[in-house]
This record gives structure tokens, C-alpha cells and sequence, in this order.
């Protein structure tokens, strides 16, 4: 018997033999495709740091969700940008707002397609930090509590499917869960930001929601980029409170949190695949260094390899698209 003995070469040779022992499947049951709803009519403008990504307004929305529809993505997750802003971000549990009026309409028209909510103060308030804020820049962690609950229901009353908290105040699930049986809406899930690191590469998504902090930043409340034993810890008191999904966000600098969080607690989990992270593909394609499908499909596996089911993506429309062959 000749050396080598074992030749894994062997089961690379044909597409069809690789295709056989392949262990990990992308699938556009797995995509998230994120939208942003604004006030007024007649709006599609492309955002500028998302290509390809518009803020809509309702009476077009339905160009979009057409599209989803056709392609058989199961979910989107609502940003809105709102008609007004103050202290306290009331405009984010108005039922008159972008984000309930497009679930009022997405329910109306696709009631199949699960709309998920993003639950944060931070697109709302004057000062853009995601809570109440105490001397100036600290967010309160108490007193944004009963605000992040009337969003729920709000959001909630409108339709939403599923909410999700983006706001990494301590004890935001409870609230929220709390507040959502209250009100009787047992039946609406919770998929919680549990892991979400004070990251850089949000910008591009906080030009697009205009969630920029006026002064200060985000670090008081999102969790330090060095800590992975703190991300273990985070998810399991949003298990504890009630979080139907866990998240890991961002997902390229953060696939060994989305790995440790798969091993430990096997529960359905989503990973975020961030605007920065988008826009560094994006940038890059548009100047002829790299193969943009290539690229995004090897990314979207290794999501899935790495543990996570479900996958938040501005590209979801293409990889839909290229999954299908279309
Ligand atoms: C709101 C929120 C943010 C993102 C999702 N929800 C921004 C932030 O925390 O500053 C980021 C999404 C992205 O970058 O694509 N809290
Ligand atoms: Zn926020």
C-alpha cells in the first residue's frame, strides 16, 4: 500500500462528490433582509453607505416586499426613521409611525412573511443613545426599561411577528416579555441583540437610521469587543428573561462568539451581518478587486458553519437570487 494512505483529494474531485459529503447548506429560508421605512410618499432613495439598500416609504414598500415574496425570503426586520424626535423617543411606540404602519401593511398584504422589529430607542431620541439619558451622556438603565416595554406592545399591537431588542439595557427581556403577555400578546417572540459588541463597524448603518450619539458613544451599554466569557453570560440572562432567539452581532470580527454560543446553549440563533461589513464588500467589488458573489456566499457558509440558523443581511436579495440561479 502506497503513502499517502488516506487522500481526502479523493471526495474534492467532481462537484457532485463535494456536494455529497458537504456538511454546512446555505438557504433562503436562513435570510433576514433588512428595511427602512420612512415618512412620506413616493420615496425609494438608495442609501448612500448601503448600495443597493433604499429608504422606502410606504405606498412603495410593496415594490420590495413583492420582491421577497417571489423569492421566498421568510423575514425582514423593520428600521424606521420617524417624523419626529425628542428626549425620550416617543415617536418609537407611536402607532402612526413608519415602522407600525409598514407591519399594519405588510400584515395586510403578506400576512406569511414574518416581520421582525427592531426595538431601540437610539433613531428616536434627540440625541441618538439608545435610552433615557441622566447628566447628559449616561444612558439610565431603569428608566429606559418602561420605554423599551411600550415599544413592544406598540409594536406588538401593530402586527409585528417577532421583536427585537437592540438596546443592550440589563433586564430588557424581562420587561419586554413581561409587558407583551400583559397585554396579550403571548404569541409574539422575542429574538434578543444578546451579544452585541460596541463596534465600528455600525456607521454605515447609523448614516442610513440617523442614530448617530450627538456626543459620547455607545461603550457605557454595548459590550467591550475583548470579552467572550461576558458575551456566554449575556446570552444566558436573556435565555433566563425569555428570549425566544439570541444574536451575535457583528458576524465577521465575532465568529468564535457565534461558535461558543452554538456550543453552549443550542438554542435558535441569529448572527448579523452588519452594514460595515456589507459596505467594505461592497466598496471593494465596485472596484474590480473581488468576486462579490463569491465572496458573500463563502461568508453567508461560514455563518452557518460557525452555528448560526438565521443570517440579518443587506445582501439577502442577491443571495436569494444566486442561491436560486436567478
Ligand atoms: C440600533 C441598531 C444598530 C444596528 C442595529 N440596530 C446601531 C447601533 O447600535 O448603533 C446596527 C446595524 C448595522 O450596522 O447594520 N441600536
Ligand atoms: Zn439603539
Amino acid at each position: 500500500m502506497g503513502f499517502p494512505i488516506y487522500r481526502p483529494r479523493r471526495l474534492r474531485a467532481t462537484e457532485n462528490l463535494r456536494s455529497m459529503i458537504r456538511e454546512t447548506e446555505l438557504s433562503v429560508k436562513d435570510l433576514i433582509y433588512p428595511l427602512f421605512v420612512v415618512p412620506g410618499i413616493g420615496v425609494k432613495n438608495e442609501i448612500e453607505s448601503l448600495p443597493g439598500n433604499y429608504h422606502w416609504s410606504l405606498d412603495r414598500l410593496p415594490e420590495v416586499l413583492q420582491e421577497i415574496s417571489e423569492l421566498g425570503i421568510p423575514a425582514v426586520i423593520l428600521f424606521g426613521i420617524p417624523s419626529y424626535k425628542n428626549a425620550v423617543g416617543s415617536s418609537a411606540w407611536d402607532a402612526e409611525e413608519p415602522v407600525q404602519q409598514a407591519c399594519r401593511l405588510i400584515k395586510n398584504t403578506y400576512p406569511e412573511l414574518v416581520v421582525v422589529t427592531d426595538a431601540c430607542l437610539c433613531e428616536y431620541t434627540e440625541h441618538g443613545h439608545c435610552g433615557v439619558l441622566e447628566n447628559g451622556c449616561t444612558v439610565n438603565n431603569d428608566e429606559t426599561l418602561p420605554l423599551l416595554a411600550k415599544i413592544a406592545v406598540s409594536h406588538a399591537q401593530a402586527g409585528a411577528d417577532v421583536i427585537a431588542p437592540s438596546n443592550m439595557m440589563d433586564g430588557y427581556v424581562k420587561v419586554m416579555r413581561e409587558a407583551l403577555d400583559e397585554a396579550g400578546f403571548s404569541n409574539v417572540s422575542l429574538m434578543a441583540y444578546s451579544a452585541k459588541y460596541a463596534s465600528a463597524y455600525y456607521g454605515p448603518f447609523r448614516a442610513a437610521a440617523d442614530s448617530t450619539p450627538s456626543a459620547g458613544d455607545r461603550k457605557g451599554y454595548q459590550m467591550d469587543p475583548g470579552n467572550s466569557d461576558e458575551a456566554l453570560r449575556e446570552v444566558a440572562l436573556d435565555i433566563e428573561e425569555g428570549a425566544d432567539i439570541v444574536m451575535v452581532k457583528p458576524a465577521l470580527a465575532f465568529m468564535d462568539i457565534i461558535s461558543r454560543v452554538k456550543e453552549t446553549f443550542n438554542r435558535p440563533l441569529c448572527v448579523y451581518n452588519v452594514s460595515g461589513e456589507y459596505a467594505m464588500v461592497k466598496a471593494a467589488a465596485a472596484k474590480g478587486w473581488i468576486d462579490e458573489q463569491r465572496i458573500v456566499m463563502e461568508t453567508m457558509l461560514g455563518f452557518k458553519r460557525a452555528g448560526a440558523k438565521m443570517i440579518i443581511t443587506y445582501h439577502a436579495l442577491d443571495v436569494a437570487k444566486w442561491l436560486l440561479g436567478k
